[in-house]
């Protein structure tokens, strides 16, 4: 079975019908003397500079540079606070509570989960195999009328891995819903990033974002690609001033410095191959699984233990242990050299 995507055949009728708002930045485009039409303060902020204007509300400057970076025309971007703004919104353009379901291969990035919650829409859960890939027999057993999305994370958190990419592909030539691709650690890994397969598969959205290699977290900036049709459903929900001023000039500025951005991802890269190699070397560490990321997921025999030693000396890593097929394991940040180097050598002394 190939695809046969529709995208009306999956909206909710009530986004297919929706009139979004318009907001006075999107029926007033030009240069004006005197902006009178949106309710602001004409007096300015109490900073050192002002933040008094509404921002764009579609982002254009900040997604023609990005679209120099990533290769993608901007028609084909959504700018999200955060990609878990684009999950949300897709769960609320696709699902309908109470109805519709979505497949998720745990173990996976939690979001996923917490969004249909939210959203009250039913989970299908296929877990991935012992070595973390797709279960394709059982993602195509899993798939019903109502399936309408299927989130696929590569590499994938909290274990590391990327995914086959043959795959990934079966997921995308067989499935008549959306899949979406979370990429957010694609900087990382060896692995090709989909965004270059939007014109190939109509279904495919894939999700990036700048808090990770890009070390933007605290300003919170998501991409989703897609098709043209799909980005226009995402520009319809958002919130019409979703990425804030600040935001959109600091990261404008931000882009100009993928140089610094490429010698840390080289540098995250080494150290995170170093850490694993010293991790596999600790007695009481059972397995070290290979990582596409830029953290490394480690299983131990005593995993509470060890976790509340490193808090007692102040370093903080993320205790796996209680999530499905994990058992045992710790997720581990690849922090600067030094704290690599703070981390092994507490880990050396734990007994
Ligand atoms: C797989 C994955 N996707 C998305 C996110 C969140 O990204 P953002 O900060 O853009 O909301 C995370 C954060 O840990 C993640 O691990």
């Amino acid at each position: 079975m190939t695809t046969t995507f529709e995208l009306t055949k999956l909206l909710r009728e009530n986004i297919q019908k929706l009139v979004p708002y318009s907001s006075a930045r999107d029926e007033f485009k030009g240069e004006a003397s005197i902006l009178l039409d949106a309710n602001e303060n004409a007096y300015g902020s109490p900073l050192e500079r002002n933040f008094n204007r509404y921002p764009d509300p579609l982002q254009h400057q900040l997604k023609l540079k990005l679209s120099g970076i990533k290769g993608v025309p901007a028609r084909n971007m959504f700018l999200g606070n955060g990609s878990d703004e684009a999950i949300d919104i897709l769960y609320r353009a696709c699902c309908r509570p109470g109805i519709d379901n979505v497949i998720l291969v745990p173990p996976t990035y939690g979001m996923y989960e917490v969004s249909a919650n939210i959203n009250d829409v039913a989970i299908k859960k296929v877990n991935l195999t012992a070595d973390f890939q797709l279960d394709l027999n059982g993602i195509a057993e899993a798939i019903d009328a109502n399936t309408r999305m299927i989130f696929l994370c590569s590499p994938n958190n909290p274990t590391g891995n990327s995914l086959h990419r043959a795959d990934v592909e079966t997921v995308l030539a067989n499935f008549n819903g959306l899949v979406v691709i979370d990429e957010a650690y694609i900087n990382y890994s060896r692995q090709k990033t989909f965004i270059q397969e939007l014109t190939e598969y109509g279904n495919l959205v894939v999700l990036q974002t700048l808090s990770k290699a890009w070390g933007l977290a605290g300003l919170r900036l998501g991409m989703a690609f897609a098709s043209e049709e799909i980005i226009e459903i995402f520009n319809k929900i958002k919130p019409p001033y979703n990425i804030n001023l600040a935001t959109q000039e600091l990261v404008l500025k931000a882009l100009d410095n993928i140089d610094t951005v490429n010698a840390w991802i080289k540098e995250t890269v080494a150290e995170r191959d170093g850490l694993a190699e010293k991790l596999y070397a600790l007695p009481y560490v059972l397995h070290v699984y290979p990582s596409d990321a830029n953290f490394i997921l480690v299983k131990t025999d005593e995993p509470r233990k060890l976790y509340e030693y490193l808090v007692a000396k102040s370093i903080i890593v993320r205790d796996r242990s209680k999530v499905e097929l994990c058992a045992g394991c710790l997720r581990i940040t690849v922090g600067t050299p030094d704290e690599n180097k703070e981390l092994i050598s507490a880990l050396e002394k734990f007994s």
